[in-house]
């Protein structure tokens, strides 16, 4: 174990400020500070917030994580750090501390995205991910489903969003229900106390016109609208709007989306593992559904534990280990912050 490498991971893409150590494939400490109380009253991240919240939090979290992990800087064998895809001020923070320290250190800056990071965390739980797998990636900032043939390499995105991601639908719905931010913790539990069959959502690019050009895509705003005006129409006759049966329906109509493209994704792939990651992961309806649905294809569903899900320093380290372990050459010291950073690469290239 002592021969693994023991590598340091940097997150701060969005509102998360993370710093996560892992050796090998075995989590040593995932410390984490969060903004998201701060942008609660504006119902969605704001991007000069998140900002200076992780200007403020990356000292004192990346002290937390090698006290936690009794580790020192010195003992690091190499830094990662998300490089993108992430809000560009966000972004820089954490890309500009790690090559801070990578520099006084002299260790090797491993510059990472953000996305291959949220499938590599899984290692972290189930060890090994097999290859090829498909991975469903939902979360306030990405909706994803992406081909894992090689995670060193690069991975093949089969689709995405095309307007709002998954987790923004929830925060939204969740705004005009007047349930508060984010939305989809609220939401998962008032479901619970609703019926999920009682209003027919609309299921986004899931019709036989939309299999062409749209097959592994996914469309939440017209979702989002027909909630809006369900909810509009029942206050205009001045009866009370059913939260629960509207939450539990809406979430219904998310979760039969996502999980019948992300199982169609492993069958037209011949693929037998379907990894779930982002903080949508964590809706307990989604869980149930693709088990569900997986199991009758004999497809393993993964999906790491909700901290896991959910942005963190950890993944980071966990995809910068994987990378450090089959070889890949570290990037250069003055890797740029890729607010739109692709796919094609794991890693910024050296
Ligand atoms: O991965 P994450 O922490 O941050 C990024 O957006 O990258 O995901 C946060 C998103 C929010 O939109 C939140 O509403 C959603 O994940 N979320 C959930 C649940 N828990 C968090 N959505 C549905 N059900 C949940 N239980
Ligand atoms: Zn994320």
């Amino acid at each position: 174990m002592r021969d693994e490498p023991l590598v340091l991971g940097i997150e701060t893409s969005c509102d998360e400020t993370g710093v996560g150590i892992v050796r090998g494939h075995t989590l040593l400490a995932d410390a984490l500070a969060s903004s998201v109380d701060q942008h609660a009253r504006f119902g969605g991240v704001v991007p000069e917030i998140a900002s200076r919240a992780h200007l403020e939090a990356i000292v004192p979290t990346m002290r937390r994580a090698l006290a936690d992990a009794r580790v020192t800087l010195a003992d690091i064998d190499a830094i990662a750090v998300t490089a993108g895809p992430g809000l560009a001020g966000a972004l820089l923070v954490g890309v500009a501390a790690a090559k801070g320290y990578a520099l006084a250190a002299d260790k090797p800056i491993y510059g990472v995205n953000h996305l291959a990071a949220h499938v590599a965390v899984d290692t972290l739980e189930h060890g090994p991910l097999p290859e090829p797998a498909i991975a469903m990636l939902v979360s306030g900032g990405h909706s994803s489903l992406l081909l894992v043939d090689d995670l060193t390499a690069g991975v093949t995105p089969l689709g995405a969003t095309i307007d709002d991601a998954a987790g923004e639908a929830f925060d939204k719905v969740a705004r005009l229900l007047g349930l508060g931010f984010p939305g989809g913790p609220v939401i998962d539990r008032t479901a619970t106390e609703g019926d999920r069959r009682s209003i027919a959502f609309p299921r986004g690019l899931t019709a036989a016109r939309d299999q062409a050009a749209h097959r592994f895509d996914f469309s939440f705003s017209g979702l989002k609208t027909a909630v809006a005006r369900w909810v509009e129409a029942r206050e205009r006759d001045g009866e009370p709007v059913p939260v629960a049966d509207v939450s539990a329906s809406f979430q219904e109509a998310v979760c039969d989306v996502l999980t019948a493209k992300a199982i169609d994704a492993c069958l037209a792939n011949g693929v037998r593992t379907l990894l779930i990651g982002g903080g949508v992961a964590a809706n307990s309806r989604l869980r149930v559904l693709a088990s569900e649905r997986a199991g009758k294809h004999g497809i393993e569903v993964r999906v790491p534990r909700p901290q896991l899900c959910t942005d963190n320093g950890a993944m980071v380290a966990a995809l910068g280990s994987h990378l450090v372990a089959a070889g890949v050459a570290p990037s250069r010291l003055d890797l740029p912050a890729d607010s739109a950073m692709s796919l094609t690469a794991v890693s910024v290239a050296g």
